[in-house]
């Protein structure tokens, strides 16, 4: 499944929204486009929503007819200002905006179609650099899956949310593809239910055996010795190491240091936030009510139940046995780690 298509300048989004029961693409003609799709997470999943945000920008600069480059540039500030404004806890969006920014600030373009050109070129290198990434992640996080292992996961870290193949999901599929026999347990991951939607859906076409299970299953399972390692992965990464993920991460880690099974996060390193000492400073995204007071558009409470929906959590770096990047396998302590892949 292809979340994302670029293709003759036009930008096609898999509406995850409706996923599994429907498989459906929505054209995006124009940068509000692709706000709405990111604000309504048609697209979802942090490297996903930098990549579309890239060519949230290339649309842009095709909807101003003009040769003036001043001109341009004052309209790509402000679509890029927009689109910053989606959604705050995933910095691969900031990540992916700041690359396409520096085309037009840091570069002489004074032709306005050389630098559309440019723009073009620079989306679809982010795109295609974020699938060769999660295929390193993948190689380097393989090994830490054993034969007979039985995976504990949330939220969806697949081909749905990147530009394909996956991080944490990538892992697993590496896994599977090098021969080693796994069971899968995806926690549904309420209240979007990107687990049961979206990575159950992914794992059972590419024939890896999975069972879904609710989010409030998981400390039973690892209590029953059900589960062997938790992977996860992330919106945010801080220089210390704490991770900002899908909200219920944060119980899934504090519930495995209890029962010693390993929690691992895999991310590439656009995933990481050089600027930020620690998962305090982190800006946790809160949702609209109704995502919790309705599943799939039928109200389950009364209209007027008060809701509280932050979208993220802040999983401290002492619960964390190792963050699997494209650069390698980061251990405890993450400042030196973090800070060595830095420098590469
Ligand atoms: O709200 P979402 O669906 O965008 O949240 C997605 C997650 O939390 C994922 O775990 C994270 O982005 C990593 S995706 C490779």
């Amino acid at each position: 499944m292809e979340s994302i298509i670029w293709h003759n300048n036009s930008l096609k989004i898999l509406d995850q929204t409706k996923l599994p029961l429907q498989k459906e693409y929505v054209l995006c003609k124009n940068h509000k486009d692709v706000i709405n799709a990111i604000n309504t997470m048609q697209v979802r999943g942090a490297p996903a929503i930098g990549v579309a945000a890239a060519f949230g920008i290339v649309l842009g600069s095709n909807e101003l007819d003009t040769d003036n480059i001043k001109e341009i540039k004052n309209h790509l500030q402000k679509i890029k200002e927009n689109l910053k404004n989606t959604r705050p806890t995933a910095v691969n969006l900031f990540w992916a905006l700041k690359r396409m920014e520096h085309l037009w600030k840091n570069n002489n373009y004074n032709n306005v179609q050389m630098l559309k050109k440019e723009l073009e070129n620079e989306a679809v290198k982010i795109f295609e650099e974020d699938i060769r990434l999660n295929r390193l992640i993948g190689k380097n996080g393989f090994n830490l899956i054993p034969q007979n292992a039985n995976i504990l996961t949330y939220c969806n870290t697949g081909a749905l949310a990147t530009a394909g193949f996956g991080t944490a999901l990538g892992i697993i599929r590496m896994a599977k593809k090098n021969n080693k026999k796994i069971l899968v347990y995806a926690c549904e991951t309420r209240p979007l239910l990107q687990g049961a939607r979206l990575t159950v859906t992914e794992l059972m076409d590419e024939g890896i055996e999975v069972k879904l299970i609710t989010d409030n299953m998981a400390g039973y399972l690892m209590k029953q010795k059900k589960v062997d390692l938790v992977i996860v992965g992330a919106d945010r990464i801080c220089s210390n190491g704490d991770v900002a993920n899908k909200i219920g991460t944060y119980s899934l880690a504090v519930l495995a240091k209890h029962h010693k099974i390993p929690f691992y996060v895999a991310a590439p390193n656009s995933t990481i936030d050089y600027n930020l000492g620690n998962g305090e400073d982190i800006v946790i995204e809160e949702r609209n009510p109704e995502e919790i007071r309705s599943i799939f558009n039928n109200r389950i409470v009364k209209e007027e139940v008060r809701v509280y929906n932050p979208a993220f959590d802040v999983t401290p770096n002492n619960l964390i046995d190792a963050i699997i990047t494209d650069k390698g396998i980061l251990r405890f302590p993450y400042n030196n780690s973090i800070n060595n892949i830095r420098k590469e």
